[in-house]
């Protein structure tokens, strides 16, 4: 089953995130997942996946321009009614709106038909709430974006079990 995952990252962070999660889903046996700049999508990718994580740097807490312009651009073109959806973000402050980030990106998914899911409380610890967020160290030093790695993995793997579940 193949998973899609799209982002937008100008400094990597958001592309070392995007890969994280790709590493998580990969770890359930049957998945292929694949992540790809939201300028270079493999369309007949997306379209076959069943399901879409899309990923974004904190621009003013919310999305980027071109991660908003792609997925209110398409929908029914790579299917996105129906597959199971999610979001993450990175952020340069432990403050810096990452959470809004997904929650916008979580509304638009909803919009377009996706099923949104983020595993919540329901793997146990980590509680991973709306969708993992990663604080890198271009301003604060105690930070930095292989501190949160696990959780992007773990988020990866939990979507994964989820949609090998309902649509294996
Ligand atoms: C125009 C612009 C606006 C930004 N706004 C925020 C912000 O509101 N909060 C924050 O924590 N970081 C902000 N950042 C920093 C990025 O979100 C952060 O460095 C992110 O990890 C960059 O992702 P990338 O390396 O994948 O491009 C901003 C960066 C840019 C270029």
């Amino acid at each position: 089953m193949k998973l899609a995952i799209v982002y937008d990252s100008k400094t990597d962070n958001t592309k070392k995130a995007a890969e994280w999660i790709a590493e998580g889903m990969e770890k359930v046996e049957g998945v292929e997942a694949k992540a790809f700049h939201v300028n270079e999508v493999d369309e007949a990718f997306v379209t076959e996946a069943k399901g879409l994580v899309v990923g974004s740097p904190s621009y003013a807490a919310t999305m980027t321009p071109d991660i908003h312009n792609w997925i209110l651009s398409n929908g029914g073109n790579m299917k996105f009614e129906g597959k199971l959806a999610g979001a993450f973000a990175t952020q340069q402050y432990t403050h810096g709106g990452g959470e809004t980030v997904i929650q916008g990106i979580l509304t638009i998914e909803m919009v377009k038909g996706m099923l949104c899911y983020s595993g919540g409380g329901s793997f146990g610890k980590p509680v991973i709430h709306l969708g993992p967020v990663g604080v890198n160290d271009n301003m604060e030093k105690h930070n930095g974006m292989e501190k949160y790695k696990d959780y992007f993995v773990i988020y990866g793997n939990r979507f994964a079990q989820k949609a090998t579940e309902l649509f294996k």
